[in-house]
């Protein structure tokens, strides 16, 4: 989202730190993807920012939704979304919430180990279940690669026992991980994903109906980024080539960050400016633990000084407001060399993870999200 003078004037009524969220930017970058591809089936990963008008908008679009936990159920059931249109994406759950999302008729789940099968076997029976790769990451900002996916071979053993276990396998997903910049990414991944489909077929009498591509679609900072346009043409051709002979094939993706990120701004204040030996450091009202958590592996974004656009620029540290070392959002930035107790800054394309990730540590309260009517 640009941030404009219009902002700056709808900025004035609130108290920082919050997250302005245009809506409408919203509804372009969901028809964005949508027409890359036809039958593309949009889960919106509802972690990346569960604002109740966000998830709206979306399910007024068309949107699916991809679930973490039974605190996302609920919001959705409770925005009046049907289970059928979620699908539980987070290879680790809880017996019991397994269990509540099977009463509210969520028909997929995703695994990557045995005992999560048996854990859904147990509390979803005869469910569709759908096995994660591991990938590489290695383009990302942030890599999903150890802790989730597991082996081609082993991904096969997970539906073959899936079957065994009297469940559905159902397919494949992945995640490239958050913030890929290099679009054959995917490609990679749905070269694997159609080995997958091919053993299964050929040696264990299993068709499997679904390929999950994840999320990781990139937003704009610092960074040149491949369009979703792109990155969607290289998905559309690699399933074509790859997928050819699989007669009935759903194709699902999961965006989070690519389709709310670049719909809101954060805005905070500089709290106190201060000169310490060597370094000149800027605390603001917003950090680590509110909102700004992304920064800790030093993730920029592109920062705007209210009023202070064309100034020349210093080197400073910049920090938030806890009395928490680790609350420390860059080493070093470049910030207008006048930067002082009272100016605004402006995070931009800053919707994404970091309402979510606020907390209320020290007793200060998260950033709050405004619309932009
Ligand atoms: C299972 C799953 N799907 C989708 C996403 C969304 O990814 P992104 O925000 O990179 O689009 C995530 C993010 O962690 C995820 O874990």
């Amino acid at each position: 989202m640009e941030v404009t003078n219009t902002i700056y004037e709808i900025a004035k009524n609130y108290e920082t730190p919050f997250v302005l969220l245009d809506p409408k930017l919203l509804e372009t970058n969901y028809k964005r993807l949508a027409s890359v591809m036809d039958n593309l089936e949009i889960y919106y990963a509802v972690k990346a920012n569960s604002h109740p008008e966000i998830i709206k908008t979306l399910f007024n679009q068309g949107s699916h939704f991809d679930i973490a936990s039974r605190g996302e159920i609920e919001l959705l059931l409770s925005l009046g979304i049907p289970g059928q249109l979620m699908s539980f994406g987070n290879t680790i759950k809880k017996e019991k919430d397994i269990a509540f999302a099977y009463e509210n008729k969520i028909e997929m789940y995703s695994v990557d180990s045995e005992m999560e099968l048996e854990k859904i076997a147990n509390n979803a029976p005869g469910s569709k279940v759908y096995a994660r790769l591991l990938m590489s990451s290695d383009d990302s900002d942030w890599p999903l690669s150890k802790k989730f996916g597991t082996d081609i071979d082993h991904v096969i053993q997970l539906l073959v026992h899936a079957k065994g276990l009297g469940l559905i396998p159902y397919g494949v997903s992945f995640h490239v991980g958050s913030q890929t910049y290099n679009k054959y990414k995917w490609k990679e991944a749905i070269v694997q994903a159609a080995e997958i489909f091919y053993q299964l077929k050929e040696y264990e009498n299993i068709e499997l109906e679904m390929i999950n591509l994840g999320g990781g679609m990139p937003i704009q900072h610092t960074r040149p980024i491949p369009q979703i346009e792109e990155i969607g043409l290289m998905i559309k051709e690699s399933i074509e080539e790859y997928f050819a002979d699989v007669k009935r094939l759903r194709v699902i993706v999961e965006p989070g960050r690519s389709m709310v990120g670049d719909i809101g701004v954060l805005v905070t204040e500089v709290i106190l400016r201060s000169r310490k030996q060597k370094d000149n450091w800027v605390y603001i009202d917003a950090g680590v633990f509110h909102g700004l958590l992304e920064t800790i592996e030093d993730f920029r974004y592109e920062i705007i000084v209210e009023g202070k656009e064309e100034e020349e620029t210093g080197i400073f540290s910049l920090a938030g407001p806890t009395c928490d070392s680790v609350d420390t959002i860059y080493d070093e930035v470049e910030l207008p060399v006048s930067i002082t107790m009272g100016d605004k800054l402006y995070f931009k394309n800053a919707a994404a993870y970091t309402v979510e990730y606020g907390t209320t540590f020290n007793g200060i309260k998260p950033p709050k999200a405004y619309i932009i009517q």
